[in-house]
């Protein structure tokens, strides 16, 4: 006879056991404690990430103490934006500076300004609109009525993607500021440069450089016209062959000449930006931490300009303070040479190197039709003379 086996089921009965509540109790206490310490944590990782890229984003500062007190400066469109910071950091090193504004009033306020900041009485206001030939011709009479020597000269104004207009003398709008006006600019003040040697051309470019191309065919943007992509851009890449052509011809003279992307810094640039309210508005409030300031933006013109390691050296790109090379399209000295020879007969100067049955176009010349460059102080490559020459485009 079998038994059937019931199985036994053994139920623990439930003690109230005060230790163990205790115990559990403490654990979810230390439970919060790690998650609000985790949380501690990962706020002060985000926050430490943030301000490592907002330096990184805002690049290195110049710090070198170098004053330069007394030297003759002149800055392009200084009173907003990088060329301000510029002038104000310029000011505080002791220089004399011309202001060349294109609006007088805007220009005579952050002079004030700027004077109350830095007590540096030698701020000059002075009007510059370099969209019109005869108004450079005018800022440079001027100028050299009042000075024998010029030791920096920063060319920092500029206009970016505005809808398509033209100059006073009929160019592009971009191609006409950008790049026309400080070539007048610079190569009627050479021989002031010349005299003060050893000085120096800071030249404002852009990366918008890498997508600009020299459009031969047309220089104008007549037949086809993009705003940034277009014509920003062409005339920010003729900044950069500017620069490399015109070291070349002052190798020798002591007039060093280097060019600068600022970083995408937040100014006035984007004025012609055209968007609803509300994106502006978002733009200007990341632009607040993506993009650098205006201080931050003139570090590197201001490099360019203070530097005692960089005497001597020309011929260079700049970003972030730092030497950088350039794309074949912005070091291509055939298109220099090209761009050069165009500007001469666009802006009415007779051309500074020989060419077959060279035309003298004015006074400033030498024997064989063009104007000296290198050589010593003084030389003479800008001249005195600033009578406006007229050109038959057509021809060119
Ligand atoms: N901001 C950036 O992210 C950035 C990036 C790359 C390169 N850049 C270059 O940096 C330079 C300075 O620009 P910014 O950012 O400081 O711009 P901004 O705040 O707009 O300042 C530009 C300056 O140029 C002046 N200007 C414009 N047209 C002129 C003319 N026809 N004659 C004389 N002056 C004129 C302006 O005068 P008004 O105030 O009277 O117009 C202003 O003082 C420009 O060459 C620009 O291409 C800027």
């Amino acid at each position: 006879m079998s038994e059937a086996v019931t199985p036994t089921t053994t139920t623990t009965p439930t003690v109230f056991d005060p230790t163990a509540e205790a115990a559990e109790k403490a654990l979810c206490f230390r439970g919060i404690w790690a998650w609000l310490v985790l949380i501690l944590l990962i706020g002060l990782a985000v926050f430490a990430v943030m301000w490592l890229l907002r330096k990184f984003i805002q690049g290195p500062v110049y710090r070198k103490k170098n004053r330069i007190d007394g030297k003759v400066v002149i800055v392009t469109g200084c009173n907003t934006g990088i060329g301000k910071e510029t002038v104000l950091e310029l000011a505080r090193r002791g220089a004399k500076i011309y202001m060349a504004c294109r609006d007088p009033a805007r220009c005579e306020a952050a002079r004030i300004e700027i004077i109350d900041r830095t007590q540096n009485q030698q701020l000059f206001n002075r009007s510059l609109d370099l969209g019109s030939l005869e108004s450079v011709r005018n800022f440079v009479a001027r100028f050299k009525a009042e000075e024998t020597r010029l030791d920096l000269l920063v060319n920092n104004a500029g206009i970016m993607a505005c809808p398509r207009s033209l100059t006073a003398d009929g160019y592009e709008q971009q191609f006409g500021v950008n790049h026309l006006g400080h070539f007048l600019l610079t190569n009627l003040l050479l021989d002031r440069l010349k005299q003060a040697s050893p000085s120096r051309i800071v030249v404002v470019s852009s990366a918008a450089h890498l997508f600009g191309r020299i459009n031969r065919e047309d220089l104008m943007s007549e037949r086809k016209y993009g705003k940034f992509f277009g014509a920003y851009s062409q005339s920010k890449l003729a900044n950069i062959l500017f620069t490399l052509k015109l070291s070349k011809l002052l190798q020798g003279s002591g007039v060093t000449v280097n060019c600068c992307h600022p970083g995408v810094v937040r100014t006035e640039l984007n004025r012609h930006f055209v968007a609803p309210g509300w994106v502006k508005s978002c733009i200007q409030t990341l632009a607040l931490y993506f993009m650098k300031s205006p201080q931050a933006g003139a570090q590197t013109s201001l490099r360019l300009a203070l530097d005692p390691s960089l005497e001597g050296s020309s011929g260079d790109y700049y970003s972030d303070s730092m030497r950088f090379p350039l794309v074949p399209w912005a070091r291509n000295m055939e298109t220099a040479d090209w761009l050069w020879r165009e500007s001469e007969k666009l802006v009415g100067l007779p051309p500074i190197e020989p060419q077959n049955g060279g035309v003298q176009q004015n006074g400033n010349v030498t024997g064989n039709g063009t104007r000296p460059v290198a050589g010593g102080a003084g030389g003479g490559g800008g001249g005195e003379s600033i009578e406006t020459v007229v050109v038959d485009r057509t021809s060119s």
